[in-house]
């Protein structure tokens, strides 16, 4: 019964959301679908550059571990480095106080400060960042991380998971990290730490994640 708290306020939203018609976000338990390169037809006349992409994955996750499980399976498909951020001061108390000071801390745009990275994303190519859904958005350290660094030139692959109320994420990670271009968006559900998302839809993003390698 531990999500009750941000599931019986997020049900009261949900009725403004979905009555609004704001609901851009894809179906609960659905993939996105991939998305159009915009650059897709330069990169296509441009030769192909020499050698394998190089590849990190930055995510954050709570002690569920649900964010973590999927990164977990992207390294073991792509062999790519592999980092939790972690914000300086750890989240702690009951879930449900996490949860209020999550709500209070997306309210304020909040940027918990991160401890050091030990891979810099300055050195890759393509970066998959992960985050839980918090309050229709991503994690306050997701948010961090994607306001300190210069993702101009590089790729990022986002993923969420969620409850079933995945929100406006994936925009507000766009959002957050100008000059990326953002690729193969994934959004999966978890039902507590069950997985509600079809296994295939994950084994399918790996296969397309491996293609740009
Ligand atoms: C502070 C907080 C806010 C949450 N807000 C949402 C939400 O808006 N929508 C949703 O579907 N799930 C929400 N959840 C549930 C988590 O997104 C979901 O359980 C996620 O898979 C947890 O990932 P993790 O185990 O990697 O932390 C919230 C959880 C917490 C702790």
């Amino acid at each position: 019964m531990k999500k009750t708290v941000w599931m019986a306020a997020a049900a009261g939203a949900l009725l403004v959301f979905f009555a609004g018609g704001c609901g851009s976000a894809a179906p609960a338990g659905e993939s996105a679908p991939a998305q159009e390169a915009p650059k897709a037809a330069a990169e296509a006349a441009a030769p192909k550059q020499a050698g394998p992409k190089k590849i990190l994955i930055l995510y954050y996750s709570l002690a569920g571990g649900n964010t973590k499980s999927i990164a977990d399976q992207l390294q073991q498909a792509t062999g790519a480095d592999i980092e939790r951020i972690e914000p300086q001061t750890p989240y702690s108390g009951s879930y449900d106080d996490i949860v209020a000071q999550g709500k209070r801390e997306v309210d304020e745009g909040y940027r918990p400060a991160l401890k050091d990275l030990a891979h810099q994303p300055e050195d890759y190519d393509i970066i998959a960042v992960g985050t839980p859904t918090w309050w229709y958005t991503m994690a306050p350290p997701v948010l961090t991380l994607l306001s300190e660094h210069d993702w101009s030139g590089k790729t990022i692959i986002p993923f969420q998971t969620h409850a079933g109320w995945p929100g406006h994420t994936l925009e507000d990670m766009q959002a957050a990290a100008p000059g990326a271009e953002f690729r193969y968006p994934l959004q999966v559900q978890f039902d507590h730490q069950t997985l509600a998302s079809p296994q295939a839809d994950i084994d399918s993003w790996l296969a397309d994640v491996k293609t740009i390698l």
